[in-house]
């Protein structure tokens, strides 16, 4: 089974991702985290991407597809994959059509997970990911048990760069601009599954299981 999620910075799309892979064992291709690791690792890549990033800016089309489609052509991917945060405009969509094409492989559904714009800000900002294993938590949603610390593997919890209020509305106003037209992109194939993203973290995750079945 090949997923994309798509929503809107803040939307749940990695909170729902980690959950899918513990019920349908398939990798969460996310370029996002790709990216933060070539930051981290200092690689040219990672400098060249990380002055987008830091203005909540795109990533050129061309960097981002040339790392997805490395990653789907890995063995783990043969199953099924989930891409998080990718496709993101309407070249990146087009392109993975044709890199998919080429590979035999489809996408059998686009989880649209649709949030209020007033409560993404609020999300973003209290967001703290663990820095050894990638768990994410929320300072009032989904608080770690001891302040923080890591519930999963006691590492340090880290709030990310793009995070801020100014860089947090700036990437919002990117989103309706250049992403949100996937929504028509993918409704015009018959592929958009509509998702309610605002609830329980739980009952979102069996909403999207009532669609994938
Ligand atoms: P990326 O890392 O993809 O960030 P994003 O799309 O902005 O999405 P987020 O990770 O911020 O949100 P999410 O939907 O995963 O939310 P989460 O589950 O964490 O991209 C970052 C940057 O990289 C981009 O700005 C760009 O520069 C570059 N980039 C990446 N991909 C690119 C591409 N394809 N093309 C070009 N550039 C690219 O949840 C958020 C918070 O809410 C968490 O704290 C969570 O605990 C909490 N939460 C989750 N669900 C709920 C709930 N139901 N109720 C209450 N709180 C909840
Ligand atoms: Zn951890």
């Amino acid at each position: 089974m090949n997923l994309i999620l798509l929503g809107p910075p803040g939307a749940g799309k990695g909170t729902q991702a980690k959950m899918l892979i513990e019920a349908y064992g398939i990798p969460q291709i996310s370029t996002g985290d790709m990216l933060r690791e070539a930051v981290k690792n200092q690689t040219a890549l990672g400098m060249e991407a990380k002055k987008y990033m830091d203005s909540g800016q795109l990533v050129p089309d061309e960097v981002v597809i040339g790392l997805a489609k490395d990653r789907i052509a890995q063995p783990d991917c043969g199953k099924g994959f989930m891409l998080d945060g990718f496709p993101r405009t309407v070249p990146q969509a087009e392109a993975l059509d044709k890199v998919l094409a080429d590979m035999g492989k489809k996408i059998d559904h686009v989880i649209s997970i649709e949030v209020p714009s007033s409560e993404l800000l609020g999300r973003l900002t209290g967001r703290r990911t663990c820095k050894a294993c990638g768990q994410g938590f929320h300072v009032m949603f989904d608080p770690p048990k001891k302040e923080g610390v890591c519930d999963k593997c006691g590492g340090e919890l880290y709030q990310r760069d793009d995070d801020n209020e100014a860089t947090v509305s700036n990437r919002l106003k990117v989103y309706e601009d250049q992403t949100a037209p996937l929504i028509d992109y993918y409704k015009a194939k018959g592929l958009l599954r509509p998702i309610d993203g605002v609830g329980a973290m739980g009952e979102i995750l069996d909403r999207i299981k009532a669609v994938l079945g």
